[in-house]
């Protein structure tokens, strides 16, 4: 059920020897960093203040990082009394001439297990190759991007040859009841069909989880099993311990059985999500309607977030709460995805949809209508909604937020527009001229 194949994505930093690197994108997707030590020595306060930044990310929580100013000169005087850590940042003002005698001096009081990332002013290809025979690790221009900064990082510790790693997307309901579970079923049901990679749904709803009902599986064994030895898992486990749901489609499942106690522990929980995303490129995690130190630490760790709300007073104050705890925890990552569900039920008072999402600051980009019959046939035959009615408007719903969560949107968008083949064709007569 895992494919075998190496998964296509976005490798941490594309190494190109013959050009400087491409700063990345504000977005990142590069691994968490290990339990390294890293020190940072900066010339320039704006480089300093990206660097501080990148430190504080959630990929780096488990490195132990300082940053001082005063570039080289500072780190041979502190190294000179001092062991050096596992990576040295340091930024110089330079140009390549000095910039390279400089880091000789530093490379004299280096311990030799220890990796350097040099931050330079000056986009020379020369300087690039140099420090790369010189043993640095990596040569970035200033100004720097904090995803930049992160992805250097990330790649300094990622063996090229790597499987790269799956994004995990935590799926939360506002309250309870708001239908998150079920909009976690059907997105991950919809990246298996559109994009026919590997999903696996984790459902972290041990006591009362539904993705086994919901998808017509009852297995002796799931995640509570991976989570009591999270130490055992590997690929072979993992493979026995899913449940096969669709070509693309695997589960793990919650015992939901009251019999066994049912705490999570945040570090297990973390070594189980790290195992199914090194093989599988996307992981949908079920998480409960809590707020215990676990869930909250597999939400903010998490590479895309999705809030399901309903649209009323209970749903809207949560909904603020997270959004605004999420930015000030993530601020290195894109906004949650805010999903209204169970929208104009009727004879029920609502909050519109305009002014729930200008209260919480935050737009929706799906809205998915109260649907009685459609949403009790999908959970009472353990179906999901698009196989119940795939023209249905939540079935479109669960395409969309699949792409948006799987940056399709933009690629479809470009080859549906009505002025695609003009622009095709325009293309083509300008190539040609
Ligand atoms: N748009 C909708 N229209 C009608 N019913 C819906 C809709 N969305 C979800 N439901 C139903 O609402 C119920 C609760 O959904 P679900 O279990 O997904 O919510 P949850 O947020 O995960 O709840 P919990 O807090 O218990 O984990 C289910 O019976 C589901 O079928
Ligand atoms: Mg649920």
């Amino acid at each position: 059920m895992i494919s075998d194949a190496a998964y296509s994505l976005r490798p941490a930093l594309e190494r190109n020897l013959a050009a400087t690197p491409e700063p990345a994108t504000e977005e990142s997707h590069a691994r968490p960093i290990p339990r390294v030590n890293i020190q940072a020595f900066c010339e320039d306060q704006e480089t300093a203040s990206v660097i501080q930044k990148a430190f504080e990310d959630r990929r780096l929580s488990k490195a132990h990082v300082t940053l001082q100013m005063g570039g080289v000169e500072a780190a041979v005087a502190f190294y000179r009394d001092a062991s050096t850590p596992n990576l040295i940042i340091i930024e110089s003002l330079l140009d390549r001439v000095e910039m390279i005698s400089d880091l000789e001096r530093l490379a004299e009081v280096c311990d030799p297990g220890t990796k350097v990332i040099a931050i330079g002013h000056f986009n020379d290809v020369l300087l690039y190759r140099e420090l790369l025979q010189q043993g640095i690790s990596e040569y970035v221009v200033a100004p720097l991007k904090v995803a930049q900064v992160i992805e250097s990082i990330s790649s300094v510790y990622t063996d090229p040859e790597a499987v790269p790693v799956g994004q995990v997307i935590a799926f939360i309901g506002a309250k309870g009841g708001a239908g998150s579970s079920t909009v976690c079923h059907n997105t991950a049901f919809a990246i298996a069909g559109t994009l026919e990679n590997d999903v696996v749904i984790a459902d972290l709803d041990l006591p009362f989880g539904t993705a086994g009902l919901d998808f017509n599986q009852d297995p002796l064994q799931g995640i509570a099993d991976a989570l009591k030895s999270p130490e055992r898992l590997d690929e072979v486990l993992l493979d026995r311990l899913l449940s096969r749901c669709s070509d693309h489609l695997s589960l793990f499942a919650a015992p939901a059985m009251l019999e066994q106690h049912c705490d999570v522990d945040a570090s297990a929980c973390e070594t189980v999500l790290d195992v199914v995303r090194e093989n599988v490129p996307w992981v949908a995690v079920d998480v409960p309607h809590l707020w215990a130190a676990w869930a909250k630490e597999v939400v903010l760790k998490s590479d895309h977030v999705v809030i399901t709300a309903t649209p009323d007073l209970a749903s809207l104050r949560n909904t603020k709460n997270l959004v605004k705890h999420l930015k000030v925890a993530r601020p290195n990552d894109r906004p949650p995805l805010l999903v209204l569900n169970q929208v104009s039920l009727p004879k029920r008072p609502e909050i519109s949809v305009k002014d729930f999402t200008h209260a919480v600051e935050l737009e929706s980009k799906v809205v998915i209508d109260f649907d009685a019959q459609l949403f009790g046939t999908a959970a009472n035959n353990g179906q999901m909604i698009e196989e119940v009615s795939d023209k249905s408007k939540p079935a479109d719903a669960f395409r969309s937020l699949a792409d948006l969560l799987t940056d399709r949107s933009e690629q479809k968008s470009e080859r549906t527009s009505l002025l695609g083949p003009v622009l095709d064709r325009l293309r083509l007569m300008i190539a040609r001229a």
